[in-house]
């Protein structure tokens, strides 16, 4: 095993701004406490957060790092005190709370799920965010069991395409929305049992339409704002209504009338503040529950690009530009020789 070395190269920026903050820098290569593994990083999915934090819009919570990233694929290179559910030299993916973008990270032993051979470590780092989020909002607060139906805004995002990977195992049935016809055609090859696309017409109305007049049992929201009265247009009785981001607003109008009318549920979620416990708690679950299927090859992640560590800045803009469909992911160091 090589030596683990004093500095390596991260992206850190040091005030908010665009794309151009992400510079590569040298930053000390940190050393795992307790219940930590270090991992020489491999690849780092990038996410939506990512580009919230870097405009000075989403802090780091408290204690963890000012290196962006929320995800890492690569080997576990030293363990912290009382590490023994994985030993040196594996290959794991990491929920993390910051940190990716950069040779080394440290996660939480708790946190880490081995890759199995059907991943490659590109796709193994683009897993857990969306799948910890998809698992946590649609299957733990939304309740989604086989059967049911929901409707995913964003439906070729990360979140989005990871929940149409998840929906075709379990048995429920999709309908998402998404900004373009080309977009639509893409998530209905990925498995959405619908597409609609919003910028051409109502989807209250493509919903109802597509339901029978019935409604679907689960919204999952990124969207947020004036979405929210149309969403829950579109709940069925005992609907359940759950939030994972605000992109047109952090306010909304509730009409009250229909929540009590249909007995609806409103919830929501936010993962990166979620205490260590409870992300231990999901990542056993979602072992349990879900990984066999990732092992078996069945529950992947879409790949649309990778950019080197130092095209971070690129890789922001692509995501920023909205033309992507699934992850964009960086790749850092030699993949062969780490792997
Ligand atoms: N709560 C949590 O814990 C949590 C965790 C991770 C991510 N998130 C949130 O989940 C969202 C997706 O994250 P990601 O990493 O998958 O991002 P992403 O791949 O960049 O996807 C963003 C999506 O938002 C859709 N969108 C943007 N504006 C829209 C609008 N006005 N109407 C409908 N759709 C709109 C886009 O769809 P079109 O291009 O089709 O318009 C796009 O598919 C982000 O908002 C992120 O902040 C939340």
């Amino acid at each position: 095993m090589t030596e683990i070395p004093r500095q390596m190269q991260a992206i850190d920026p040091e005030a908010p701004g665009g794309a151009e903050v992400l510079r590569v820098v040298d930053r000390p290569v940190p050393e795992p406490g307790p219940g930590e593994v270090l991992i020489r990083v491999a690849a780092a999915g990038i996410n939506r957060p990512d580009i919230l934090q870097r405009r000075g819009l989403y802090p780091p919570p408290p204690g963890a790092p000012s290196i962006p990233g929320l995800e890492v694929a690569g080997r576990i290179v030293s363990l912290g005190g009382g590490v023994d559910r994985f030993r040196q030299g594996q290959t794991v993916c990491a929920l993390i709370a910051g940190g990716g973008y950069a040779e080394y990270a440290l996660a939480p032993a708790a946190q880490c799920l081995p890759v199995p051979e059907a991943l490659t470590p590109v796709e193994g780092a683009a897993m857990p965010e969306t799948l910890f989020t998809v698992w946590s909002n649609l299957f733990q607060r939304g309740y989604a069991r086989d059967g049911e139906t929901v409707l995913v805004h964003g439906g070729t995002s990360g979140i989005g395409t990871m929940a149409i990977a998840l929906c075709r195992e379990f048995g429920i049935r999709i309908l998402v929305t998404c900004g373009s016809e080309a977009k639509c055609e893409r998530a209905r090859a990925l498995g959405a049992d619908a597409a609609i696309n919003y910028r051409d017409g109502d989807f209250v109305e493509a919903v109802a339409a597509l339901t029978d007049g019935r409604g679907v049992d689960i919204v999952l929201d990124m969207v947020g704002g004036d979405y929210l009265p149309r969403n829950l247009r579109c709940l069925a009785e005992e609907g359940r209504h759950v939030s994972i981001a605000v992109q047109r607003g952090a306010t909304a109008e509730l009409e009250l009338g229909r929540v009590m009318a249909k007995r609806l549920v409103l919830t929501g979620s936010l993962l990166r503040p979620r205490s260590a416990e409870f992300k231990s708690l999901l990542a056993d679950e979602i072992a349990r529950e879900v990984w066999p299927l990732v092992a078996e090859g069945r529950v992947k992640p879409v790949i649309h690009a990778t950019f080197p560590l130092a095209e971070a800045a690129q890789a922001h803009r692509l995501m920023e530009s909205g033309d992507h469909v699934g992850k964009i992911v960086l790749t850092i160091g030699d993949l062969d020789r780490m792997i």
